[in-house]
């Protein structure tokens, strides 16, 4: 995209770099992140968002808890390392890749810690294993983006929920992946972008970012979706997800079980794309996902306007669940889930050694 989404500079003693996605579409501001508390932050107020990009960031977070050791030995830094994941956990609730690439940082910090002969070398080691997480998940979205521009056809007109874009992950996004595929094949894919309501990533990121990749994106607010469909004017809908439960129920950005219904309703195909880190095995349906609530300003007064009364009741949930029934097909980097349920699920899970 010739902006970097989420990357490291450095060596152990480096520090994370992150575009600013809260002040994009106007303006493209590079972060400099140096220590864990200022990660949480980014990620807590959406500098850094998308769930698989969560997931990378939290893998350099924790590895800023060890850029400033100095005399201490390695089970210092291993308590360094548990108590940045601790205080990372608590940033955001509902992405499980989070959760994934913390259990994966610190199970790495365990097994390694007793093999290295100093903490130099442990924060080495660390910083690579967060690097790996960054490179599997690029190279997730572009198997994805393969797999998922097969359900494309030149033509097409697709409508999208949130950003599930480049600016989602550490490749070329979930969702969008395979309309970026599709594109280097030579298909005209045109895309609807709901604007997603409150935090519009819709607008201010999607619209952004497909402009830039000379994608033909046409946005609209989150109400339109049902007349574009009615119209006749959209032939798929495709979507990310943050976390994908055993019987194949999705949870995404608020606004998506409303799509989602609609597009049963007008009898179009809806697609989730998302990689295999997205997925909690541990949790039977979508009925267990501890779904984010955000502060009232976000509709109160989002972007610095007020725009209800002063003491308004609000209710602001930042995610929804998708039932699995509503979903034609969920594509991973391991192969495509059609008409997902827990058999399916849990089979693509075992074949990618996910499930025990
Ligand atoms: O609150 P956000 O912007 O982090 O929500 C992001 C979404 O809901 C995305 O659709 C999801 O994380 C998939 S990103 C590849």
């Amino acid at each position: 995209m010739g902006v970097r989404v989420i990357d490291w500079e450095g060596d152990w003693r480096g520090h994370a770099l992150l575009l600013d996605q809260t002040l994009l579409p106007l303006e493209c501001v590079e972060l400099s992140v140096s220590d864990v508390q200022s990660m949480h932050d980014c990620i807590r107020r959406l500098a850094v968002r998308g769930a698989p990009a969560i997931g990378v960031a939290a893998g350099f977070g924790v590895c800023l808890s060890l850029r400033t050791l100095s005399t201490e030995n390695v089970s210092q830094a291993l308590v360094r390392v548990e108590q940045a994941c601790a205080l990372l956990a608590r940033s955001r609730p509902t992405a499980v890749n989070l959760f994934w690439a913390l259990e994966r940082m610190l199970q790495h910090a365990r097994a390694i810690a007793p093999a290295c002969e100093n903490a130099v070398r442990f924060a080495q080691r660390l910083l690579e294993e967060a690097r790996a997480i960054q490179r599997e998940d690029a190279a997730a979205c572009q198997r994805m983006g393969e797999l998922g521009a097969e359900l494309l056809r030149d033509g097409m007109t697709v409508l999208t929920h949130c950003n599930a874009g480049a600016l989602a992950t550490a490749g070329v996004g979930t969702a969008l992946a395979p309309i970026y595929v599709a594109k280097s094949q030579g298909k005209h894919v045109r895309v609807y972008a709901d604007e997603t309501r409150p935090l519009l990533q819709g607008a201010r990121l999607t619209a952004w970012e497909l402009q830039t990749q000379g994608i033909e994106v046409t946005l609209i607010t989150d109400n339109m979706a049902g007349r574009v469909m009615f119209e006749g004017r959209i032939d798929a809908v495709i979507v990310g997800a943050d976390r994908i439960a055993r019987h194949g129920d999705v949870c995404n950005k608020i606004g998506t079980y409303s799509v989602a219904t609609l597009a049963a309703a007008h009898g179009i195909p809806f697609y989730v794309v998302a990689p295999l880190s997205t997925f909690d095995a541990r949790i039977p349906d979508g009925s267990h996902i501890h779904i984010e609530e955000r502060q009232p300003e976000e509709i109160t007064e989002g972007f610095g306007r007020r725009t209800a009364p002063p003491g308004v009741r609000t209710y602001n949930p930042a995610f929804d669940v998708t039932p699995a029934r509503l979903v034609r097909a969920i594509v991973t980097e391991a192969g495509v889930i059609h008409t997902p349920d827990e058999a399916r699920v849990s089979a693509l899970l075992r074949s990618a050694g996910r499930l025990g």
